[in-house]
């Protein structure tokens, strides 16, 4: 089973979702033995901006480090994200690595009768960190987008793992992080 990691907070040690993403990885790990873990830190290791230089493949390196980028996501059974809320939305080292896993005849396609997501056979679990209350909020630009995104993609079973309002105060930090860890689901072998 191949599991890939994401993370992409900027804030390193202090980080609310690379606490979450690598508490959900290592439950996973503890489950499924054979578990082949992928990682990229898309902070330390960012993607370039997908410009018309990338688009056009013109650069072959550039164009192999996309393939792998686009394979590793495809091969993934599970794919667990660091996502925190950055200006209402995801980061744009976050966005970078979505440019590159949302293409058309791989992992989406339009047809007919409208598009149709082509990598559904997966398992995504976002470790979401919000320094405000958004939930429910027009103001959430974050976990809509990414659940939308994944969905389009094909992916169905979507699971946010959230902590909210980390930047009220240190005490409610604390029991959302303690409430976000206390909520990480049971992993299953079968991915959905
Ligand atoms: C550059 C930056 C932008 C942020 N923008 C928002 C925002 O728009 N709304 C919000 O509620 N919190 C915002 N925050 C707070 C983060 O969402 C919060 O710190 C969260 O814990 C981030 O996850 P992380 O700790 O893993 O980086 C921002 C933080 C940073 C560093």
């Amino acid at each position: 089973m191949k599991l890939l990691h994401i993370d992409s907070s900027a804030l390193g040690a202090g980080s609310v979702t690379r606490e979450l993403s690598a508490a959900i990885v290592a439950r996973w790990a503890d489950s499924v033995p054979d578990l082949q873990v992928r990682y990229r830190d898309l902070d330390s290791d960012p993607l370039p901006h997908l410009n018309g230089h990338a688009l056009a493949k013109a650069d072959p390196a550039a164009a192999a480090e996309a393939e792998e980028i686009l394979g590793g996501f495809l091969e993934a059974d599970v794919v667990v994200v660091g996502a925190p809320m950055y200006n209402f939305t995801v980061p744009s080292t976050l966005k970078a690595w979505i440019d590159r896993i949302a293409v058309a005849g791989r992992t989406f396609r339009y047809t007919e009768n409208g598009p149709e997501g082509l990598a559904g056979a997966k398992k995504v679990i976002i470790a979401s960190g919000r320094g405000g209350m958004h939930q429910d909020a027009p103001s959430d630009f974050q976990e809509p987008f990414l659940r939308f995104l994944f969905g389009f993609l094909g992916v169905t079973d979507i699971t946010f793992v959230r902590a909210e309002g980390v930047a009220l105060s240190s005490d409610h930090r604390q029991s959302a992080v303690t409430q976000a860890l206390a909520s990480i689901p049971e992993p299953v072998r079968e991915a959905a």
